[in-house]
């Protein structure tokens, strides 16, 4: 049952033709999401034949099949892994039980909550990014946008499936809401505040794809530990595909920084203005867009210490990031964790931790795996700096520093993590967050590039195609 049937209105691996009033239900929602699609997706776009990877089956050999097709006719489809026989609640106060097949009720509002949080991520960035195709820097850059984004909206699609399939009238209500809700909009925004910033800017892509997918790695990870089997199974198969995001962009900031060092190399200068006049971004400029876009991203983790996660947890809801790979009770009573907050003392104060019970901490246990695997990218990104003979290193700035959420939100820490005064952390700021003028000197360098196989000077070409497609493979028909 892992394979999809393409012959239906909604492509899908859970029979979906033997539930007739969910396929009914699904089957309204569809020409919704298609006007939103049309309306708040990639601008300017319909028209173009691209080369996607649209999922076929769940089967990790060969899940998924590439091929030239208009955004608005791609496949969206409800996939979900197979079941494991056997499966188990593994962890809080239902450890042991059988995996739930259908919603607990003393558990449904916040199952709900949780899933529709999530949901509300995916269309949330394709909104973000829709003008983004309007200065694309190459035909390979511009299709992996639109990859990116008609995956996202397959994420909405696995989100909707589980509100419609096991929330009744209040869940297909939340489904209806997913469509109005609109990043930045002032009456109506997205739930999380990373998700309603502005994407302005390809660096600025290729910071979120690094570093806010990579919060959606670690949540859908979280929720693949659920003891509600379905959110479990449609999770990890979410995963499969989050994996590219990363690489867009983990290898596109690899990107600029490799063009950034050559002309560097070429100009025999680290003067930001020179390199600027050259058309290229600066590394400096490139570290405050680094510290903005992971401080941001941290935030989405939530509060340090939370009764939710606390609940959440013991309810069986939500794991930690590779729960059941971790040696201990899967409990967490009587256990604490080391947060982080600040002391004040007359003009600024000093950072303090603090120990706390492990289950109210469990949102920055996740975060601090985030950290971690986060730091790894800005390593290799150092590689590419350093096999350019440039001395200077990136680095991903304090957990305490610009944050708007828990126990260190306003607290003036500077990216090495020194607690300074309001007057210095306004007077330095555009050291160390991207200013006015770095965002609209990033601006000024986007420019469309259509041409097969060229790329925007500021970038440097990938190493490979995708799926072993020349680099100057015509990615995108524009008809
Ligand atoms: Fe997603
Ligand atoms: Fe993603």
């Amino acid at each position: 049952m892992s394979s999809i049937d393409y012959s239906e209105k909604i492509p899908n691996n859970v029979n979906l033709s033997e539930d007739k009033t969910l396929q009914r239900a699904l089957e309204h929602w569809q020409p919704n999401y298609l006007n939103w699609w049309n309306d708040l997706g990639p601008e300017g776009s319909q028209g173009f034949d691209v080369y996607l990877r649209t999922a076929i089956s769940v089967d990790p050999q060969g899940w998924a099949q590439f091929g030239h097709v208009k955004m608005p006719d791609y496949r969206w489809g409800i996939f979900l892994n197979p079941k494991e026989e056997g499966r188990q609640v593994n962890f809080g106060e239902h450890k042991g039980e059988a995996a739930w097949q259908d919603v607990p009720g003393e558990h449904r509002a916040n199952l709900r909550r949780i899933i529709v949080t999530q949901g509300d991520t995916e269309p949330a960035s394709v909104e973000q990014q829709r003008h983004l195709g309007l200065t694309a820097p190459s035909q390979y850059d511009l299709r992996n946008l639109f990859q990116v984004n008609v995956e996202e909206g397959r994420h909405l699609w696995a989100m909707v499936y589980l509100l419609h399939k096991y929330f009744g009238r209040d869940g297909r209500e939340e489904a209806d809401a997913l469509l109005q809700r609109n990043s930045g909009d002032a009456d109506n925004p997205r739930i999380l505040g990373a998700f309603n910033e502005k994407t302005p800017d390809w660096l600025s892509f290729y910071m979120f794809t690094y570093f806010t997918d990579r919060d959606g790695k670690f949540q859908l990870c979280a929720l693949a530990e659920s003891g509600f089997d379905p959110l479990a199974r449609t999770t990890k198969f979410m995963l499969t595909e989050e994996a590219h995001h990363m690489f867009v962009g983990e290898s596109g900031v690899s990107r600029v920084i490799a063009r950034t060092c050559e002309v560097m190399n070429q100009l025999k200068t680290d003067d930001p203005a020179k390199i600027r006049a050259a058309g290229v971004i600066d590394l400096p400029t490139i570290q405050r867009y680094l510290n903005f876009h992971f401080s941001v991203t941290i935030d989405l983790f939530g509060a340090d210490e939370s009764s939710n996660a606390a609940i959440f947890y013991n309810s069986g809801l939500k794991g930690r990031f590779e729960e059941t790979k971790r040696d201990d009770d899967h409990q967490l009573h009587g256990q604490s964790y080391r947060v982080l907050g600040v002391e004040k003392s007359g003009d600024g104060g000093r950072l303090v931790e603090r120990e706390v019970p492990l289950l109210n901490a469990l949102n920055e246990v996740l975060r601090d795996d985030y950290i971690k695997d986060s730091i790894g990218g800005v390593n290799r990104w150092n590689k590419v700096i350093e096999k350019a003979g440039i001395p200077l290193r990136l680095v991903a700035p304090h957990k305490a520093f610009n944050r708007k959420i828990g126990s260190l939100a306003g607290a003036n820490v500077t990216p090495d993590g020194r607690v300074v005064s309001g007057a210095e952390w306004a007077a330095r700021q555009d050291e160390w967050l991207p200013s006015a003028a770095d965002r609209a000197f990033v601006a000024s360098l986007m420019g469309r590039v259509v041409e097969p196989g060229k790329f925007a000077n500021w970038i440097a070409p990938p190493v490979m195609g995708i799926n072993r497609q020349p680099v100057d493979f015509e990615y995108v028909r524009f008809n």
